[in-house]
This record gives structure tokens, C-alpha cells and sequence, in this order.
């Protein structure tokens, strides 16, 4: 371990696991929790020593901050088991990194290296055996930060916890996506918290989505809040569209998160001479596309589903159907990637950390 991992934490284990009790064959996303959690607490301008303890409730007052003013910030990773029983860790540090651009945004303390990597790397060496191999299994990471400070006044706290938990999940499918372009609610504006991880964001997303859900699409395409002529995100997840043989995806900016798994595809791509311009992406564009048949695919990359495949749009009431590939660029990356972070082949970027 470096010394970026090996910070003393304050250890209580279980006297038990739950290991025995969980059907690892039927897990749903995000719904099972590991045996132990970790977490540590800012007060009085510092990190204070880390703890490791059981997974169990946090007691806080009704008054606590994070409740009535929303500072709270979260990252998801995953930790993937090789055939050598090796646990590893995908660009740990570009989460560590948007973290604290999150918390900064959120008027939040930035956390040391030290507390969240080691607070990753004894967290999840403990619960090890938590970790499936094969199969598009992994466990899940979620970090978070919560604002712990007492009283209504709107003010960021004086107090924080950061805290990691950790989740067994299966390969996450999901199914045929129709979505809907966004042509009156946004998930972002420009000047506001969109590029940050911030609980808010997914909450002001329910409602248009359930909305969306309710005349049978899965996920909302959002489009940029001014114009809604630029396509940004597809639900919680960065999108591509591929016109003939070119993969576009659009800039990161003050709306749009700034993915891992975006990211890793486009460099990805490039390295397999796959041609990937990231440039705003305009909805009559995608629709001009869809009606001449060079739009071949459109996918949604995000670290829980790697790449979800959309089938089709709806865009002023009238939906397109997208065309089915014999060679999509979706799967074939998605099978690098995957491919990557399990060890079935040579990481050549650099990206693997062990545990
Ligand atoms: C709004 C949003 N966009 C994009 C992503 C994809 O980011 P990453 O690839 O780092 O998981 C996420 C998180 O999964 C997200 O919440």
C-alpha cells in the first residue's frame, strides 16, 4: 500500500458477518450493503481521526443541516475481483479529484488524499470477500459527504461527515432505453452545480423523469437549459451519438458531469482509430441524422452500466427509431472497458490500482 493508503483508522469490526445471508444471484442495484462502513468527521477546520465501523445507522438532529439545505456530495466507483482474487480499484484518483471539486462548489471542505484513499483501501480489504468475481459483477463504491452541523439557518455548517459505503452488484442491464429530449425541463443551468456530484441534481431529476416515465420512456435526454437545442446527459449518464463512423459527445462545461466513464471511452476509441469529435451536439442535427439513416447508435456511459444502448428518441411528439448495428461501437467499447477494469486484458493506460 503507499503511504496515501495506509493512514491509521480507528477499526471496530462485526462479530458476524452477513456474507452467508446474501444470494449473490439476485441482487438488486445498490440495495445490499457490506458489513462495514467507513467514515470520518470535520470539526473545527479539521479531518478528525477515521473510523471503520459496522454498517449501521447514523443518530443525527432533526435540525441537522444536510436535511433543510442540501450540502451533500457523492461519487460511485466500482471494485472489480480477477481471476487471482486480486480486488482493483478504475482511476480511483479522477474520483478523489471530482469529489473535492464538488465539495468546493458546495461550499464544503476539501477531504485529504490520505482519508479518502485510505479510507477506499482498508474499507474495502476488510470486506474483501464482498467482492464477485466474473460476470459483470463488482461492488459498488459510494463516498459521501453531509453536511452534520445543527440549526436551521442557512449558512454551510460548521460540521461534516464523509463517509464510504459499499454495495455488491450484479451486471447492470438495462433493457431497451427509449428517451425523451428535454425540450421544456433541464437538469443544469449555466452558473449552477450541474458539474458537481450534488444530491440536489438527482432530486430536481425525478420529477421531469417520472413524467417521461409515465408516457413510456425510460430516461429524459437534457438538453442545455437556455436553448434546449444542445444534447448534454441521458439521465445520470454522459451520451454519445454516432453519425456514420464518428462518435460525438458533448464538451464538458458548468452543466454537464464531468464522467470517468466518458472520458475512458474517448480515449479508448481514439486508441482504437475510432474518430470521436466532442463538440455541443444539436438536437436538429441528431433528428436530420435519424431521418437520412446515418444516425447509427446513441449511448448513455456511466460507471453503473458502463454503456446503455438507446433504441430510440422522442422529440416533439413524434419518436424515432434507431436502426440496428451489425458492428456497434457501443458494445465494442463497452467490452474493452469492462475488459480493462476486470484484468482480462493489459491495462496499457494506466488506470487499475490494487487494493
Ligand atoms: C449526471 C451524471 N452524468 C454522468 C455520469 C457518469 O459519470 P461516471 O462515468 O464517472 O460514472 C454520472 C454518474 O454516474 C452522473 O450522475
Amino acid at each position: 500500500m503507499s503511504s496515501k493508503t495506509t493512514m491509521e483508522i480507528d477499526i471496530r469490526k462485526v462479530s458476524a458477518s452477513k456474507i452467508n445471508t446474501i444470494d449473490f444471484d439476485k441482487l438488486t442495484f445498490g440495495a445490499t450493503f457490506t458489513d462495514h462502513m467507513f467514515f470520518c468527521d470535520y470539526v473545527d477546520g479539521k479531518w478528525q481521526k477515521p473510523q471503520i465501523t459496522p454498517y449501521e445507522p447514523f443518530t443525527v438532529d432533526p435540525s441537522t443541516m444536510v436535511f433543510h439545505y442540501g450540502q451533500a456530495i457523492f461519487e460511485g466507483m466500482k471494485a472489480y475481483k480477477d481471476e487471482n482474487d486480486d480486488v482493483w480499484l478504475f482511476r480511483p484518483d479522477q474520483n478523489f479529484e471530482r469529489f473535492n471539486k464538488s465539495a468546493e462548489r458546495m461550499a464544503m471542505p476539501a477531504v485529504d488524499e490520505d482519508v479518502f484513499m485510505s479510507g477506499l483501501h482498508q474499507l474495502i480489504n476488510i470486506d474483501k470477500n464482498w467482492v464477485q468475481k466474473g460476470n459483470g459483477s463488482a461492488l459498488y463504491i459510494r463516498p459521501f459527504m453531509i453536511a452534520t452541523g445543527t440549526g436551521v439557518m442557512a449558512t454551510p455548517s460548521p460540521r461534516y461527515r464523509f463517509a464510504i459505503i459499499l454495495s455488491p452488484v450484479k451486471s447492470y442491464y438495462s433493457g431497451d432505453v427509449k428517451v425523451l429530449i428535454a425540450e421544456h425541463y433541464s437538469r443544469a443551468a449555466n452558473g449552477g452545480i450541474g458539474a458537481a456530484k450534488a444530491a440536489g441534481n438527482y432530486a430536481g431529476q425525478f420529477y421531469p423523469t417520472k413524467l417521461a416515465n409515465e408516457q413510456g420512456f425510460q430516461q429524459v435526454i437534457w438538453t442545455d437549459d437556455a436553448t434546449h437545442t444542445k444534447l448534454e446527459e441521458a439521465g445520470t449518464m454522459n451520451v454519445f451519438f454516432r453519425i456514420n463512423d464518428t462518435l460525438y459527445t458533448a464538451p464538458t462545461s458548468d452543466r454537464i458531469l464531468d464522467g470517468i466513464t466518458r472520458k475512458s471511452l474517448i480515449e479508448i476509441a481514439q486508441n482504437e482509430g475510432i474518430n470521436v469529435e466532442v463538440r455541443p451536439v444539436l438536437v436538429h442535427e441528431i433528428v436530420e441524422a435519424v431521418k437520412n439513416g446515418t444516425l447509427k447508435e446513441i449511448f448513455g456511459a456511466g460507471t453503473a452500466a458502463v454503456i446503455s444502448p438507446i433504441c430510440g428518441f422522442s422529440y416533439k411528439d413524434v419518436y424515432y427509431e434507431l436502426p440496428k448495428v451489425e458492428n456497434s461501437f457501443g458494445i465494442h467499447l463497452k467490452e474493452k472497458l469492462t475488459n480493462i477494469q476486470n484484468k482480462l486484458i493489459e491495462d496499457t493506460f494506466g488506470w487499475t490500482v490494487k487494493i
